[in-house]
């Protein structure tokens, strides 16, 4: 187990679109240890594979009650609409205001590669969309107006240059 460099934007393969996950074998599993650990020493409720480096659809998440490993996660149903803040742990958890559906279903594949479906809603809804979008190559600053996106990638650029 061991806490990996998260990459962060504008690297490249932030914004690839992910390698179906194939082998549900012990390098998955440990894999996805490391991606939990790098997950809770960043102190995020998510984290998905391309954010260490690794243009893969698999995320992590431990989020409002709801802890789950998901390869080749999809979006399967979507309803209703929240506003609320989000960040990014590859974009300096600067927040920025998101609509997202309110409601949202996901179908992926657990570590052993059973398929399963799951529901949340609210933040944990918030979370299967961010890190599914992830696995898909598109960051939460993608669904912001330009003027507020690139003020996000303002504060992050000078964030980063204070430490
Ligand atoms: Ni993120």
């Amino acid at each position: 187990m061991a806490v990996r460099k998260i990459s962060e934007y504008p690297e490249d393969v932030l914004g690839r679109v992910g390698r179906p996950v194939t082998e549900f074998d012990e390098r998955l599993a440990a894999l996805c240890a490391d991606m939990y650990d790098t997950m809770y020493d960043a102190g995020g409720v998510g984290l998905a594979a391309p954010q260490i480096g690794l243009d893969l659809r698999l995320f992590v998440m431990d989020c409002d009650g709801i802890k789950l490993i998901a390869a080749n996660p999809e979006i399967i149903h979507a309803e209703g609409e929240q506003s609320g803040q989000e960040g990014c742990l590859s974009v300096g958890k600067v927040p920025a205001v998101v609509i997202r559906p309110m409601k949202a279903r996901l179908k992926a594949q657990n570590e052993k590669g059973e398929w399963f479906e799951q529901e949340a809603e609210g933040y944990a809804a918030r979370a299967f969309l961010h890190e599914t979008d992830h696995c898909n190559g598109k960051l939460f600053i993608d669904h912001l107006p330009k003027l507020r996106r690139d003020m996000v990638v303002k504060r992050f650029k000078k964030e980063k240059n204070w430490k």
